[in-house]
């Protein structure tokens, strides 16, 4: 259409186009907070990045979630934003439509395929089961595909008009930032199922070699620049300490599960270890591993130095016990008591003032606060801000 307009114009006035089009972009570049102007953001992940797919499928967070930004229930399990919320928004991109959800959603500049609860291998239980989503990477893989084919048809069939305006571009998919944060729910199923830490650890390889099979397919597909965060220290949240005795004697001065956080970091080592081989493998590729496990460790750890935060093994929704958290009864759940029955995990009277959400996520005001340490690149490799992340570094 754009090549039809310039050759229906007389020179003079294509020429008067050429000037508004390279004054607006001069004014474009120095306007536009990033350089790297992605069309969509597709993301893939667990509960850290779900902005509504566990809900689409499952059933809603019901309140408390989402009070403190959405005022209502908005797909996250938290009380407002998450991560990928402010990456979003950083890009002045809409906050993404989860893939599975079937109203409402827009996809024209991006999809999320997370779930809450979502491993990067494949589990053997039900969610109903162990709580484990069937949403596993690879099938996250498989939506996307069909999601990338089917929208490469609606493109070059004849469809109806309202499609067209809820699908990306066929271009925009190697244009577009494919961002990933998952591995945790890999770790603690194990731990979980009482695999011993060694086994856990014997498996990283498995888990992170089929992650590397996720990129590899996408960067295939036509994918460039990949945004990946590393694990984050789940021996420091209460759903993990409060599983007793498992952690009994080996908790650290600050009140984290030293051997797990452990099992976090040799996850990461080898993710990073993955993603310097996915550079090589890949030439094209732009690919950004961001050690989120670092700043949220810092948080916990340093929370008593930062005065806004309190409490940080506390849930801030949740019901009972030293975090405020009853694996029975989570953030949301209701109890009888008396025959009355009553909506537990009210959120606590300042969320803003508190890291942990509901035992297992992080709050609103703690996602901020990484996204604020992230977005310079400062926990980045390579080192460059998250707005040139489509420029390849290495
Ligand atoms: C599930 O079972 C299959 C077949 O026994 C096995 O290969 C795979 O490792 C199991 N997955 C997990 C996450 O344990
Ligand atoms: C979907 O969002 C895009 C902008 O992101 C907008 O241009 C488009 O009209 C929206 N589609 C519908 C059907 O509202
Ligand atoms: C793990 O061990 C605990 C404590 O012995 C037990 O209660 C639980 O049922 C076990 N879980 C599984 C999945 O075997
Ligand atoms: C439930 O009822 C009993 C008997 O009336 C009363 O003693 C108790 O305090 C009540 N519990 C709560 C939590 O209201
Ligand atoms: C990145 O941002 C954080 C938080 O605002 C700040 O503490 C840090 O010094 C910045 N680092 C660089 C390299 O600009």
């Amino acid at each position: 259409m754009e090549l039809r307009l310039r050759r229906n114009l007389p020179a003079e006035a294509f020429m008067l186009f050429l000037v508004v089009l390279l004054r607006n972009s001069v004014v474009g570049a120095i306007t536009s907070k990033h350089p790297c102007d992605f069309p969509a953001i597709f993301n893939f992940g667990d509960s850290n990045s779900d902005t509504g797919g566990l809900s689409a499928a499952f059933g809603q967070a019901g309140p408390p979630h989402g009070e403190s930004f959405f005022h209502g229930p908005a797909g996250r399990y938290c009380d407002g934003r998450l991560i990928i919320d402010f990456i979003a928004e950083s890009f002045e991109l809409p906050y993404l439509s989860a893939y599975l959800d079937a109203l409402g959603s827009n996809f024209t500049q991006g999809a999320n395929f997370a779930t809450a609860g979502s491993t990067i291998r494949p589990q053997n239980t039900t969610l109903h089961q162990s709580g484990f989503s069937p949403f596993s990477l690879n099938v996250q893989w498989y939506q996307f595909n069909d999601f990338h084919r089917r929208v490469q048809n609606f493109r070059t069939k004849k469809v109806d008009e309202v499609f067209k305006r809820l699908m990306p571009k066929s271009e925009d998919f190697s244009r577009a930032l494919y961002t990933f944060d998952i591995g945790q729910n890999d770790l603690t199923a194990g731990l979980f199922q009482n695999l011993s830490l060694r086994q856990v650890r014997e498996s990283v390889p498995d888990i992170v070699g089929q992650f590397k099979t996720v990129i590899k397919d996408i960067y295939n597909q036509g994918g460039r620049a990949f945004w990946i965060h590393n694990t984050g220290p789940f021996g420091c949240l209460p759903y993990v300490l409060d599983r007793q005795p498992v952690t009994t004697g080996q908790v650290d001065k600050y009140g984290c599960v030293g051997p797990f956080n452990e099992l976090a970091r040799y996850f990461n080592l080898r993710l990073k270890q993955t993603v310097d081989q996915l550079r090589e493998h890949l030439p094209k590729a732009a690919i950004t591993y961001v050690d989120i496990y670092s700043v949220k460790y810092a948080l916990i750890t340093q929370s008593i130095n930062h005065l806004r935060f309190k409490h940080a093994l506390r849930a801030c929704c949740g019901h009972g016990g030293k975090y405020n958290y009853n694996v029975h009864i989570g953030c949301g759940g209701k109890i009888k008591i008396n025959g009355t029955e009553i909506l537990v995990g009210k959120a606590c009277a300042d969320p803003t003032a508190a890291i942990n959400w509901d035992g297992v996520h992080y709050t609103q005001a703690a996602n901020k606060w990484v996204f604020d340490q992230i977005v310079n690149g400062s926990f980045s490799d390579p080192p460059s801000p998250l707005g040139l992340t489509c420029r390849r570094q290495h």
